[in-house]
């Protein structure tokens, strides 16, 4: 199978000079990490009309008509929002402060130093035109997915039913929102949620597309698990909230009221009926661990299915990392390292397949 992996457009850049010949070697800079349309002062289009996602600037700062030639341009309305690079034949204030004078966004000093050279243009740019996009795309997905957190823990307890097509709509959302931005921007965006129980399920979501994708899952199968992740947590609606976002350590009998999670969802989804058998399984059994020592069912080894097995680990994962009152969140590396400790409670062979993922971010 071929993993899919999120693939970003490459940044387009206006090299603007006085001296075309002495830019070559900044040109060949940039190509390293943009598309570079290279052209003289005159030649700066009046409307860059969002073709560019930034322009580069490499003129004698010392020379008025240079100067007075990119003023006349880059101080239209259509340049105005547009990160621009400054280079720098020296260090002299002079030219700094001609170049502050340009509103630089930030500038390059020659000689040109290829590394410090692409650090600033990473940071001055967006990595692609395209960000805009991925941004509504992530943005959608997690909208998608609130939306059916909000009908879990909002409606079903209070007699609204769920219903499976309400979930299979928020799937394909989910799945372009991780492939288009990224699991690191999901996490980042969703970890300002304020309630503990959203996040982490909205973690879990964004763990399990990215395993899913980064596995080379058929379509099908990311949606599968994608929507599995996004359930697994549904029993929690009907524990007490004062429990569930409690801010401190949980006695032993708000422990086993929020262990009853697992049947209660299971048997709410039952009631509903219309739920495929394998999220009844996902949502009942995803606390199970392969050594027996899990609940509700204590089930081990075979008994448990691959599905639950790769969403206790992405629950797992999601669980270690999130921020909690009590305790500090675990780094990635940490979280990873302390599953691995789990040893045969759960999948050693699928975990070390989701160390990228969890690696990655
Ligand atoms: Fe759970
Ligand atoms: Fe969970």
């Amino acid at each position: 199978m071929t993993p899919t992996t999120g693939s970003r457009k490459r940044r387009r850049l206006l090299l603007a000079s006085d001296r075309i010949d002495r830019s070559r070697d900044l040109w060949a800079i940039l190509q390293c990490v943009a598309d570079v349309d290279t052209t003289g002062l005159s030649g700066i289009p009046e409307s860059p009309a969002g073709r560019f996602a930034g322009i580069v600037v490499d003129i004698n700062l010392r020379s008025l008509e240079s100067v007075m030639q990119v003023r006349s341009k880059l101080c239209a309305e259509a340049y105005r929002s547009m990160p621009r690079l400054f280079v720098l034949a020296d260090t002299f204030h002079h030219a700094s402060m001609q170049a502050g004078a340009l509103d630089a966004t930030d500038t390059i000093l020659r000689p040109l130093d290829a590394q410090a050279v692409l650090q600033r243009v990473r940071a001055a740019f967006p990595d692609d035109d395209g960000s805009t996009a991925n941004a509504n795309a992530l943005n959608r997905g997690i909208a998608a997915a609130h939306a059916v957190l909000v009908k879990i823990f909002e409606s079903l307890p209070a007699g609204v039913p769920l219903s499976f097509s309400d979930v299979m709509e928020a799937e394909q959302e989910i799945l372009t929102a991780i492939k288009l931005a990224s699991l690191r921007d999901w996490l980042a965006t969703v970890g300002r949620h304020h309630t503990h129980t959203y996040r982490h399920c909205l973690f879990v979501t964004g763990f399990a597309a990215a395993f899913a994708q980064h596995l080379g899952m058929r379509e099908d199968d990311q949606r599968r698990l994608a929507r599995a992740a996004l359930l697994h947590d549904v029993g929690k609606a009907f524990v007490p909230v004062a429990i569930l976002d409690k801010p401190g350590r949980l006695d032993d009998e708000e422990k086993d009221e929020i262990r009853r999670h697992a049947r209660l969802g299971y048997d709410a989804l039952v009631r509903q009926g219309g739920f495929p058998s394998e999220m009844l399984d996902v949502v009942l059994h995803h606390h199970e661990m392969l050594d027996g020592s899990g609940y509700p069912d204590g089930l081990r080894g075979d008994q448990i299915s691959d599905i639950v097995r790769l969403t206790t680990i992405v629950d797992i994962h999601a669980a270690l990392v999130e921020k909690r009152a009590y305790r500090l969140p675990l780094t990635h590396a940490k979280s990873f390292a302390t599953m691995e400790e789990m040893g045969g409670k759960i999948d050693q062979h699928l975990l070390q397949a989701f160390r990228p993922v969890a690696l990655g971010c």
